[in-house]
């Protein structure tokens, strides 16, 4: 067993790090690719139809190898194997955390309480099927007779974000006749918006809460449930209109939602992780449950990978470790995950909140600081977009910002040399990432293209790229549901060993809940229907002033 007594910074896996960084800190990559002309096929992993070429980072083998041993320090293989096989590895809820159950075969057997669960996940899928089969069929029609054209989904965070990502990712797969619209925000901008566009005796409304206690889903709902009554609907038409996924079947119950319309969703299963389960209904109905079967089963083949492969080949071992690399031993801060997609756009919102929800903690998972700083900053967004906006900042700002370029080798849309132009620019970007560009380099250039030397000279440091900047190139053939399945269990892995470095729950959110505590002193403030004493402090009691002088009230 390993020894996981010691304070994380104290293990002596953690003080070769240490060490070696301050080593390799002398050699720049630059260095690295000139001096081992194997580097670029030695430093490249295939897996569940994802290929990662990590060549461009402060890395040799000797970092490899001690990155796996702080891992197996840290009691990462018997981590992984609590989490597939059901145990406690939420500790603070007392809870496992089973998204990967969700995407395993039939056949297979996990417990939770004694009690083999994959019976019940099976039935889910069927259910789900039947629900997709008999909507596009038009066997399940709205109250009037009309076939179903547009399904909104009002869920927020995990309930969202997911499921949005996959969506709009394998639009190539669209099954056609559904158009599928997402509500999360409680600004009444985004309901107002979607409504807009919406026949009533046409909509599907799903409401999606893992625990239906959650105020912008809630009011949402509230909203959706108004506007199709005061259109023609009933309470007897809901039935046909209204569905929902959750864990509190009364809550839902109440609200009107006929029992036969509630999919169940599980405590096993974290909000950020619940894409794979009911949760995933608008991925269903709008690429067909084929295409969803196949995004299981991309997450399925991470999974086995993650579960089966030494710490030095795992993909997700890895990257997880490549970014505690960053953030603890060169201070990174940050990761910026750059899809060179247009299908991508929202996975850097969806990992945002997998990443910094699970990470973003300060105690252990026995209640102790950690003794390291903890989940970097993830953002990023589309290339190339981003080129033409933060990019300038990675390439000559003064912080080391590592990131992962995401790309399929095949585009769904083959315009003339499109997507060979995105290609360049992705491998333009990492190489000048990597390389940079030398003061002597840029003098060069500027002497090359006629400058005089005096000018040269004043402009060169302007032009000077220090480079060093590491990068991942992560690719898969085509974006697929196989593939996308497999590029959001890796990222939910790596999330996962981070944790497991840093010794942190991150199954729990409990930062989110003190905001909600708060809005709910606020909200009656805001209304009048509490006046007496503070909301807290001198200046939310001003501002709440503002905004009832605002409006009227
Ligand atoms: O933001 C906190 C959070 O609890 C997320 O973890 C969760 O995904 C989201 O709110 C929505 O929760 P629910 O599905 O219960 O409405």
């Amino acid at each position: 067993m390993p020894d996981n007594t010691a304070a994380l910074t104290q293990k002596p896996e953690w003080q070769a790090l240490i060490r070696h960084q301050e080593k390799l800190a002398e050699t720049p990559m630059r260095d690295l690719f000139r001096d081992d002309p194997t580097r670029a096929t030695r430093y490249l992993i295939e897996a569940a139809g994802l290929t990662l070429d990590f060549s461009r980072n402060r890395l040799t083998d000797d970092t490899l190898s001690a990155l796996a041993d702080l891992a197996r320090a840290c009691g990462l293989e018997q981590r992984t194997e609590a989490l597939f096989n059901g145990g406690i590895v939420n500790i603070t809820e007392n809870r496992p955390a089973l998204h990967t159950a969700l995407r395993q075969p039939a056949d297979t057997d996990v417990k939770v309480d004694g009690c083999n669960i994959m019976p019940e996940v099976h039935s889910t899928l069927a259910r789900m099927e039947q629900l997709v089969e008999a909507i596009h069929s038009g066997q399940h029609r709205g109250h009037t007779g009309k076939r179903l054209t547009d399904v909104v989904s009002i869920g927020i965070g995990g309930s969202f974000l997911g499921p949005k990502l996959v969506v709009e990712a394998l639009k190539p797969y669209w099954q056609g006749g559904l158009n599928c619209h997402f509500v999360a925000n409680i600004d009444g901008t985004d309901i107002s918006e979607t409504l807009k566009a919406l026949d009533p005796e046409t909509t599907l409304f799903l409401v999606q809460s893992k625990s239906f206690r959650t105020q912008e889903t809630l009011d949402n709902s509230l909203v959706a449930r108004q506007w199709f009554l005061a259109n023609g609907g009933s309470d007897t038409a809901i039935a046909s209109h209204f569905m929902a996924v959750t864990t509190n079947i009364e809550a839902a119950t109440g609200f009107g939602i006929a029992a036969d319309n509630i999919f169940p969703m599980w405590d096993w299963v974290g909000g950020r992780y619940s894409l794979w389960s009911a949760i995933g209904l608008p991925i269903a109905l709008t690429l067909g449950m084929d295409h969803f079967r196949s995004l299981l089963a991309g997450a399925h083949a991470m999974d086995c990978h993650f579960r089966n492969t030494p710490a030095e080949r795992n993909l997700p071992v890895l990257m997880a470790m490549l970014s505690v690399w960053y953030n603890n031993f060169w201070r990174a801060g940050s990761h910026a995950v750059l899809p060179y997609d247009e299908y991508l756009k929202h996975l850097p919102e969806h990992l945002q909140q997998l990443d910094m929800e699970s990470n973003g903690k300060r105690v252990t998972q026995h209640g102790t600081p950690v003794d390291a700083t903890t989940g970097p900053i993830l953002w990023g967004g589309v290339g190339a977009n981003g080129q033409h906006a933060y990019h300038q900042l990675i390439h000559q700002g003064t912080r080391l910002i590592p990131a992962d370029f995401v790309i399929p080798l095949k585009s769904h849309n083959p315009v003339e040399h499109h997507h060979a132009t995105l290609f360049a620019n992705c491998l333009s970007q990492a190489r000048a990432m990597m390389a940079g560009k030398t003061r002597e380099e840029a003098v060069q250039e500027l002497r090359d293209s006629g400058m005089a030397e005096a000018a040269a000279q004043t402009l060169a440091p302007h032009k000077a790229i220090p480079g060093n900047q590491p990068s991942n190139i992560l690719m898969m053939e085509q974006l697929t549901p196989e593939t996308l399945g497999a590029l959001v269990a890796l990222y939910e892995h790596r999330t996962f060993v981070q944790s497991v470095i840093w010794d942190v729950d991150c199954f729990d959110q409990w930062g989110v809940e003190l905001g909600k505590q708060i809005g709910n002193e606020i909200l009656p403030r805001l209304l009048g229907e509490k006046s007496d004493g503070t909301a807290g402090d001198s200046a939310t009691d001003h501002l709440i002033e503002r905004f009832r002088s605002a409006n009227g009230l």
